[in-house]
């Protein structure tokens, strides 16, 4: 199986490390040999082969596995347009809109949109002469069952390396997509906007607007067809499970770089929009984050 990551950051280098028997090809701006330490502490070192953006793959690729952050998406476009014509394309990113992102080019039966629950965070040295990942959360991903060819060679593979990969249907994975989806919009624009770690949110005063926040996308998500009620007490429960952690949106505010807040809080503005159904706390949430994390 011609296996390609793209990307080379934190979700990326565990999934180079998943399936490094494999030799998968990495491709990125710029990377190197890194430091992987599992959740057991335990520290390894790997080599990967990995290529830029512009260079040939020098194989077709047969499954791709998409660990890039939104901004990234221009290049990935650019490049499944040219060498990913055949592949299956599991995309693990966050938030919601892959379908449109991506399709075109992929045709719909390549793609399968994933989700995942692990949690892996990257320590590269500032001047990116060393790289290292850590496992925080050895966690579940669900993948949407396709139609494509390669589908059930990932399969077998991701069973003999006794990965906790699950298969499940369109239907169920949209479902799941969406409660993902509330939490996030809940989670990450608080943390970020409170600069606080996922635990110390519960106790803050902006933890109010976690009810109408999660009023106002279930709203949205009945609309869409998608039964959800009653997220607040599982999200409540997540963040006190992963209380230490920042969020993603949090480091991103921290590190100065683009968030994902146009595919999380965008997208529940975008569907409320087309349905015309007033989601005004995530609007507020999306106009201060903006302005948080505006260039300059
Ligand atoms: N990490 C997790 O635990 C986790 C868990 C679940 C889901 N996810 C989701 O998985 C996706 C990847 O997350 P991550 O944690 O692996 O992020 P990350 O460590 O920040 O890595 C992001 C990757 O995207 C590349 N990238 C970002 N902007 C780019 C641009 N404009 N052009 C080209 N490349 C660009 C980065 O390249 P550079 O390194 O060169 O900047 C890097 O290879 C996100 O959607 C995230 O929400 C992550």
């Amino acid at each position: 199986m011609n296996l390609f990551i793209l990307g080379t950051g934190s979700l990326a280098r565990l999934c180079y490390v998943r399936f490094h028997q494999d030799t998968p090809i990495m491709v990125g701006r710029q990377f190197g040999a890194f430091h992987f330490i599992d959740r057991h502490g335990q520290k390894s070192e790997y080599h990967p082969r990995w290529i830029h953006w512009g260079d040939r793959p020098g194989r077709m690729p047969h499954v791709v596995l998409l660990a890039v952050k939104w901004p990234a998406l221009p290049a990935v476009r650019i490049w499944l347009e040219r060498w990913g014509r055949q592949a299956l394309v599991v995309s693990l990113l966050n938030g919601m809109g892959q379908e449109t992102a991506l399709v075109p080019p992929l045709d719909p039966l390549q793609l399968s949109v994933a989700s995942t629950t692990d949690a892996v965070s990257r320590q590269d040295a500032p001047n990116r002469q060393t790289w290292a990942t850590t496992v925080t959360h050895h966690g579940q991903t669900f993948l949407t069952e396709t139609a494509h060819p390669y589908e059930e060679r990932l399969k077998s593979r991701a069973q003999a390396l006794n990965l906790d990969w699950v298969w499940e249907n369109p239907a169920t994975m949209h479902q799941r997509r969406w409660s993902k989806l509330i939490a996030n919009s809940v989670i990450n624009p608080l943390s970020a906007l409170a600069a606080r770690s996922n635990g110390e949110i519960l106790t803050m005063p902006l933890w109010r607007l976690a009810s109408p926040l999660v009023q106002e996308a279930e709203a949205v998500a009945q609309h869409a067809g998608i039964a959800i009620s009653h997220s607040l007490p599982d999200i409540e429960q997540l963040a006190r499970a992963t209380q230490h952690n920042r969020s993603s949106m949090l480091q991103d505010v921290m590190d100065g770089i683009p968030t994902e807040l146009d595919a999380i809080t965008g997208y529940i503005l975008t569907q409320a929009q087309h349905r015309g159904l007033p989601v005004p706390t995530h609007r507020a949430v999306y106009d201060l984050m903006k302005h948080l994390n505006s260039p300059g």
